[in-house]
């Protein structure tokens, strides 16, 4: 397989290196280095991350000091892995932030006068990994996976990101050290094959 660009983008505000959301990232990181693919990595616990205010700091405003950086690689990278926390029923405020001081106007999508915006990120595609407490399936089927369904309508499609696959990672907080070894090790997989 080709060697290909790949950004990976930990949603988890928290630091903490054993949250799995960021273990999660970094097996997928390690697994997709190893098979020669570049990998660069965003950590959003990690940057300055302002919260947007006003529509016209969005539309006219560009991202500055790590969020440019940020915007760099996503830019850069042909495939996103994009894992985080589900809290409160959708991703983290500071993920949610991060998008949207990344995907303003001008950078991943453009104002047309007439129709749907142009979408400046368009060829590329995701991965989104949602770790949760409740049972995965319970989010799938009786929340029918609201909050991602969101992610991949209103943001990734919306600049032009395809989402090609979604894992939903459920009952985490009572994970064993066997299951997390086999997540570990699907995520070192999915990153090898770079999908
Ligand atoms: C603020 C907060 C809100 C949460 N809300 C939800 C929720 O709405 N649904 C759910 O299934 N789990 C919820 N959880 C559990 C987290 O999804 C779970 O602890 C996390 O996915 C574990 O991954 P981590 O080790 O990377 O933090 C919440 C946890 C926190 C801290």
């Amino acid at each position: 397989m080709a060697a290909r660009r790949i950004a990976v983008i930990v949603g988890h505000p928290d630091p903490a290196p054993g949250r799995l959301c960021r273990q999660m990232a970094q097996a997928y990181a390690a697994g997709a280095a190893e098979a020669g693919h570049a990998v660069r990595i965003i950590d959003v616990a990690l940057i300055d991350i302002p919260h947007l205010r006003t529509k016209a700091d969005f539309e006219t405003g560009s991202g500055q000091g790590d969020i440019a950086a940020a915007q760099e690689t996503l830019a850069w990278a042909e495939h996103w892995l994009v894992v985080y926390p589900l809290w409160l029923g959708a991703m983290p405020a500071l993920l949610k932030a991060f998008f949207e001081q990344v995907c303003r106007p001008g950078f991943a999508f453009r104002y047309r006068d007439k129709g749907f915006p142009e979408k400046l990120l368009a060829g590329r595609t995701a991965h989104v990994v949602v770790t949760m407490g409740m049972p995965a399936f319970a989010y799938r089927w009786f929340y029918f996976a609201h909050s991602l369904a969101a992610l991949k309508r209103n943001i990734l499609a919306f600049v032009g990101v395809k989402a090609v696959r979604d894992t939903l990672v459920g009952m985490v907080d009572g994970l064993d050290a066997v299951k997390v070894a086999a997540l570990m090790a699907r995520m070192r997989e999915a990153g090898a094959a770079a999908r």
